[in-house]
């Protein structure tokens, strides 16, 4: 059995820093803020970048509408908004809540002279409602895609969206990232020398990011054949490949439900796996994820920090930070350098 680690986020302590500091000796200046959804992770941005977050002034007013206010002056600043579009349940935060701040933070930065407004939002909430797959239906990650450029954000830096085609959305440049050099370290880092592995795709949307993972392991992928008869509920089918005797990992982009993972485990198992383990850049674990996750077979699950950690987060899932990714890119922004060149060309994953 594959072992299971506690859960980890990092803190960073970043008192003693400036809240900016210029860019390579010209009038740029770098600045970071973070919304209430991503304090930690624009935190640990922040610090590694050398500056404290900026204090956007963020309150909830009685009946529910969120303020924004920066304690300092942003004028001429490249702001960098850290801000997953997601709940957060230690901040009372509602997804919805979430999307609303990271717009009134940008009309308070448009409206306070920033020079540059970049939202860092590794999580794309409404992503996943990309297409009308039934009559009357909304296109709802363009309208997010709307809503903020027309507040005034000048580029998105974000990581493994749902549909790549997503950044069609945008007018203005849109950094697209993946968590898949830290996930794929971990895997060769604890499972690769001790298992006959084989990387497994949830279903045919994941194809090919199943193989990019077999080849960068060095090992045999299979895919699951899955039907979504309505929304949230999954009708799990068989294997295509061979599973048999093998442990086995299942890469996905996101975790909402669980149902996914638990029924492609569960299908795993029936065709002989030994051990089946999960791996996806964003855990969102809404609703009963975590209960249906514990009563599925997986013996671990592995996330990154895209979204922040729930209450009660069980021992069997791993959470591995991006901020070094996202740091390294917010380097490479501010400094017009390539950011395909951090994955050597290879970050247009979905
Ligand atoms: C589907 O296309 C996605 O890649 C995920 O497999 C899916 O959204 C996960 O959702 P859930 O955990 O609710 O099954």
């Amino acid at each position: 059995m594959m072992s299971t680690m506690g859960a980890t986020q990092g803190s960073v302590a970043t008192s003693t820093l400036p809240s900016s500091i210029p860019i390579d000796n010209s009038s740029k200046r770098l600045m970071v803020t973070a919304g209430r959804a991503s304090r930690t992770l624009g935190a640990s941005i922040a610090g590694k970048l050398g500056v404290n977050l900026v204090d956007p002034g963020l309150r909830t007013f009685s009946d529910g509408e969120v303020y924004c206010r920066y304690q300092e002056s942003i004028r001429g600043a490249d702001l960098f908004i850290v801000q997953s579009i997601c709940d957060n349940e230690q901040e009372r935060l509602t997804v919805n809540d979430a999307l609303m701040e990271l717009l009134v933070m940008i009309d308070a930065a448009a409206g306070a002279s920033a020079r540059r407004i970049i939202a860092v939002a590794p999580w794309y909430g409404y992503a996943r409602q990309d297409k009308k797959s039934a009559p009357r239906e909304p296109i709802s990650a363009r309208l997010v895609a709307k809503m903020l450029e027309t507040t005034g954000v000048d580029r998105l830096l974000t990581m493994d969206l749902h549909a790549g085609q997503v950044q069609g959305f945008f007018s203005r440049p849109v950094d697209h990232m993946t968590a898949m050099p830290v996930l794929a370290q971990y895997l060769v880092d604890q499972f690769k020398p001790k298992a006959d592995l084989v990387i497994m795709a949830p279903d045919a949307g994941r194809a090919k990011l199943a193989r990019r993972y077999a080849q960068k392991l060095g090992v045999p992928y299979a895919l699951l054949e899955k039907e979504r008869p309505e929304q949230q509920t999954v009708k799990m089918g068989y294997v295509i490949g061979d599973v048999k005797g093998k442990s086995v990992v299942i890469v996905d982009d996101m975790i909402d439900t669980g149902g996914t993972l638990a029924a492609g485990a569960q299908t795993a198992f029936d065709e002989g796996a030994v051990e089946v383990v999960a791996i996806a850049t964003h855990g969102v674990f809404s609703g009963a994820a975590y209960q249906t996750l514990r009563e599925s077979p997986l013996s671990q699950v592995i996330v990154t920090d895209t979204l922040p950690q729930r209450l009660n987060t069980p021992d069997f899932i791993r959470r591995l930070t991006v901020a070094d990714i996202l740091t390294t890119s917010i380097r490479s922004i501010l400094t017009d350098r390539s950011v395909a060149a951090i994955f050597a060309g290879e970050n247009q994953l979905f």
